[in-house]
């Protein structure tokens, strides 16, 4: 099937090079010349793993393609995927300038019949917005050619995106077009495997199931971290607790970990923008408002922590954190609990030595040349002469840290462990004082 992907985003470019993989024929667009020309050269722009031997191995069998052309781009898929960003506007809403202009150019260009297909995380209602914005460029200059808008939301990880597409856990179309319907079914049906994962639904119905998917993962973290705030006031241990309640089926294990706060590019937006896409209907979300305000306060749970330790007074100090990245295997930094982190310890006078796997480019970009900010190129590097360690992501390399040499390198021997990595015994063992989150009392 002929394919173009409007917008060469984490969503865009690994939805394409997927769907080339499958034997489609592809076209990524993207408006930013830098990432097209990069991807041109054969580098990817994101870290994202297993996605650089996709991306090669369809290129180079001439079923993935890369323009800025954006008539190109319309002029080849029947299926025209739309994957531009979809950032909160002032009031939290989604912002959806870039999906309109994406349909605005399908529709001022097209001659045959496209299915449209909303890729983007966008409120319900989009797909009405976008199908009256291409029916007006059609209306303009009389053209009668027909089409159809599909919503097709996106559930892939950042860190698992090509797995996570590759074998999805589900997919849905929110569409009423019958031949639309049919098309889709196809080009999903060899991502089916034993059994079938395409769920057809309403317009709207789909619009707000990839919603109401991350406002519920997100209220179980926010519902976690409160509680383990509370297990350290209480003296108990949210680790054993996560363990207790995990193991009913209807509570399950996944997702349930306490740590300081969630963050990335959708978490955060969807959340606001759900409370917003209510507001504006005449209702109120109790429950997702508190799901927010917990984690903002969640993100400065690990600087309370060092506050307490060290005085309000940080100047003079040098903190090494591990982990800048949102979460492990991405360089994104979007909403990362690391930029507060950061700015509270600047604020406060403190210097920081950071080391992340991945993602200090992505830091040197947003933190241009701070001078308090220092690099390391190793965990250990970053610890020489600090006060103490924080970790805000749980990359694997921190799993299994040589305690002794931590010990030795600080000066004060004090872990705050945003994500709850080891046994609070163990490192307690090597003299340190291990401050994680709701891990019994806190000091
Ligand atoms: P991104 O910011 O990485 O990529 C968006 C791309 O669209 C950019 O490269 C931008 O230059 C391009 N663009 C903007 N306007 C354009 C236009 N008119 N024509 C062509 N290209 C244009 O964004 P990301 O993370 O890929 O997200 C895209 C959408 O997918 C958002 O709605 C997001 O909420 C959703 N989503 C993101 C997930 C993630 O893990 N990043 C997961 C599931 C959904």
């Amino acid at each position: 099937m002929k394919v173009s992907v409007i917008g060469t985003g984490y969503v865009g470019l690994v939805t394409g090079a997927c769907l080339a993989e499958m034997g489609n024929d592809v076209l990524c667009l993207d408006v930013d010349p830098n990432k097209i020309r990069i991807l041109e050269e054969g580098g990817i722009p994101i870290h994202e793993p297993g996605l650089d031997a996709v991306v090669a191995r369809n290129v180079k069998a001439g079923r993935l393609a890369f323009t800025t052309d954006i008539a190109r781009s319309v002029a080849h898929g029947t299926l025209q995927f739309i994957a531009v960003g979809t950032p909160p506007d002032e009031d939290g809403s989604a912002d959806l300038q870039y999906v309109l202009a994406a349909a605005r150019n399908i529709g001022r260009l097209m001659s045959d019949y496209k299915v449209v297909v909303d890729k983007s995380t966008v409120p319900v209602g989009t797909a009405d917005k976008v199908r009256a914005a291409i029916a007006d460029e059609l209306a303009q200059r009389g053209s009668d050619a027909r089409f159809a808008v599909v919503s097709n939301p996106e559930f892939l990880k950042e860190g698992a995106a090509v797995d996570d597409f590759m074998r999805p856990d589900r997919i849905i179309v929110g569409a009423e077009d019958e031949q639309a319907i049919l098309l889709m079914r196809a080009l999903y049906a060899p991502f089916n495997r034993n059994h079938d994962k395409v769920h057809v639904m309403d317009v709207r119905s789909a619009e707000l199931t990839k919603y109401a998917a991350n406002a519920m993962l997100a209220t179980r973290i926010s519902f976690m971290n409160e509680l383990a705030l509370l297990a350290e006031k209480m003296g108990a241990d949210i680790e054993q607790v996560r363990q207790g309640i995990g193991s009913d089926p209807r509570i399950g294990y996944h997702f349930l970990y306490a740590g300081c706060g969630y963050g990335g590019s959708c978490f955060p937006k969807d959340v606001k923008a759900l409370i917003q896409t209510a507001a504006q209907n005449g209702q109120q979300l109790k429950v997702l408002q508190a799901v927010e305000d917990a984690n903002d306060a969640q993100k400065l749970v690990l600087v309370d922590k060092i506050v307490r330790r060290f005085g309000e007074d940080l100047s003079g100090k040098r903190f090494a954190v591990w982990g800048l990245a949102f979460k492990p295997n991405t360089d994104d930094m979007r909403e990362a609990t690391s930029r507060v982190v950061l700015a509270e310890l600047f604020k406060r006078g403190a210097s920081v030595t950071a080391y992340d796997p991945v993602a200090m480019d992505e830091a040197r970009r947003i933190f241009g040349d701070e001078p308090r900010l220092t690099y390391a190129d190793s965990p250990s590097g970053a610890l020489d002469g600090a006060d103490a360690l924080v970790i805000v992501t749980e990359w694997k390399e921190f799993r299994s840290p040589d305690f002794e040499r931590i010990k030795a390198s600080l000066k004060t021997p004090v872990v705050f462990d945003g994500r709850n990595l080891y046994e609070p015994s163990l490192v307690q063992s090597f003299g340190l004082d291990y401050q994680a989150i709701g891990r019994g009392a806190a000091a």
